[in-house]
């Protein structure tokens, strides 16, 4: 991490002592069997949870938790061609966030060869948008003409820890209805295709169990670990392992920053370098909105992914940052403008990356030069980024509106496992810093509530014209 944040050793010195008891607490926390009611709900399994599986999986083997969901992913693999992600909000964002980091951007266009058999991947279950649904469903009615014809079949996991959301329940119905009708309603292959992943009780285990669903075919969300810490739970590693992504290195990652977190001192430390500035910057200079500046196109989904992280754990009590995502250089030419000239309200977190994976693009030399790009011919992309990079770093620097890097040697999936966790963690200490528990979401959970009793409470009647509808099994 590096900074240029105008805060001094002044102000950042006395914060080392602050951020180590912290520290010390949330360490503490994670042994705490009855924590007190003002710590609760506590959902700190997050944090040894990338070592807890791999130490499991060296034990049992494919008798672990990890072992099944490379299992059921091996499974998935060999039999489908099309997989669809059920779930919303940490639900969702887990699997998007490490499928569009990792795999190729261009994953659900390449033929199966390229693919290398991995199945294509889409995400629903996230909206309550009709036309989505029924659009993704069309696919699935056109691409599902045999069968017998493995390449062409279709699966699908429903995500969801409470059981009980209706974004993901009401398109789990659609979906289980498509799939019964196309392999039909008694079908082994319902089993073999659709993946429950929820919490260890709830709606949807009940559902899964009476559909026929044995424990070993339905994966666990631990209690202790809250929807948006559940990125190495079965949430992300589940889609991750169906495209073929490494999630020991993963959780490698993960498991390292943990330890990183609990060892190393300020100086190396980026989960307490990150809390802290972003703390001082909302708490005692008024930056509080919080921009993710992503340098990277195929991170864009991390800055989803940590709307949900940061939202939901600080914005309690009338307090906590605004989190915005941006895609550079691509938002410098629209809210690049705000940035640099409006309100003085935000601090900038820039997402680097130092290595493409790619081999580079030059610009090249051509005869005719109208566009008068010779003079940067021996350029290549990563160059023209950095230089936007630093086009637009330069302006924060001179109008004084503070920013810090994090910066990422690659993307691989042991840098993206650290850096995932980083976040969980530096959001949990700066929620400790706040006062604010950093763990559950009353607002969510009152939405959740309100949405289901006025449902509830009007005609159990569609509203206007219904064409087509799905019925349920
Ligand atoms: O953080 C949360 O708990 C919520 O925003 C959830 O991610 C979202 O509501 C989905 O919940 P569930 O997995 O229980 O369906």
């Amino acid at each position: 991490l590096q900074a240029k944040h105008f805060l001094s050793p002044e102000k950042l010195d006395p914060m080392r002592t602050k951020l180590g008891a912290i520290r010390g607490q949330i360490a503490s926390e994670r042994e705490l069997q009855n924590p007190p009611a003002k710590l609760q709900p506590l959902q700190v399994g997050y944090i040894d949870l990338p070592q807890k599986l791999l130490d499991q999986f060296r034990r049992k083997g494919d008798q672990s938790e990890l072992g099944k969901v490379n299992r059921i992913a091996t499974r998935i693999r060999e039999n489908c061609d099309r997989f669809i992600v059920l779930g919303i909000g940490g639900s969702y964002l887990a699997g998007r966030v490490l499928f569009e980091s990792l795999c190729h951007a261009h994953h659900n266009e390449m033929p199966a060869k390229m693919r290398m058999g991995k199945p294509r991947m889409y995400f629903e279950g996230n909206n309550l948008d009709n036309d989505a649904v029924q659009e993704l469903i069309e696919l699935f009615d056109h691409s599902c003409v045999d069968p017998d014809m493995p390449e062409e079949r279709w699966g699908f996991t429903v995500i969801s820890k409470s059981g009980s959301t209706l974004e993901t329940a009401a398109a789990f119905r659609a979906f289980r209805a498509e799939a019964a009708r196309f392999y039909g309603p008694k079908s082994e292959w319902l089993r073999k295709m659709i993946v429950p992943v929820t919490g260890m009780k709830g709606k949807l285990r009940d559902l899964c169990k009476a559909d026929g669903f044995a424990d070993e075919d339905i994966l666990t969300i631990p209690d202790d670990i809250g929807d948006r810490y559940s990125v190495f739970t079965p949430a992300g590693l589940l889609p991750a392992a169906i495209v073929g992504l490494d999630v020991r290195a993963l959780l490698l990652g993960a498991a390292a920053m943990t330890k990183r977190f609990l060892e190393e001192p300020f100086e190396r430390n980026p989960v307490l370098q990150f809390a802290a500035v972003n703390y001082l910057m909302a708490e005692e200079h008024g930056k509080t909105t919080r921009v993710m500046n992503i340098w990277n196109k195929k991170l864009e989904s991390v800055g989803s992914w940590y709307d949900q992280l940061l939202s939901e754990s600080l914005g309690k009590a009338g307090r906590g940052p605004t989190p915005i995502s941006s895609v550079c250089s691509r938002d410098v030419h629209s809210r690049g403008q705000q940035y640099q000239e409006g309100t003085r309200d935000k601090l900038f977190n820039n997402l680097i990356v130092r290595q493409c994976k790619q081999p580079s693009i030059m610009v090249g030399h051509v005869e005719r030069n109208e566009d008068e790009l010779n003079a940067i011919s021996r350029r290549s992309y990563p160059d023209l980024l950095e230089a936007s990079y630093r086009s637009a770093s330069e302006v924060y620097l001179e109008s004084a509106r503070p920013s810090a890097d994090i910066i990422l040697p690659t993307v691989t999936e042991h840098t993206m496992g650290q850096l995932l966790q980083m976040l969980m963690l530096a959001t949990a200490v700066e929620g400790r810093l706040a006062g604010v528990n950093p763990y559950g979401q009353p607002g969510v959970d009152v939405y959740k509530n309100n949405l289901m009793r006025i449902l509830k409470a009007t005609p159990n009647l569609p509203k206007g014209e219904v064409r087509d509808a799905v019925k349920g099994v």
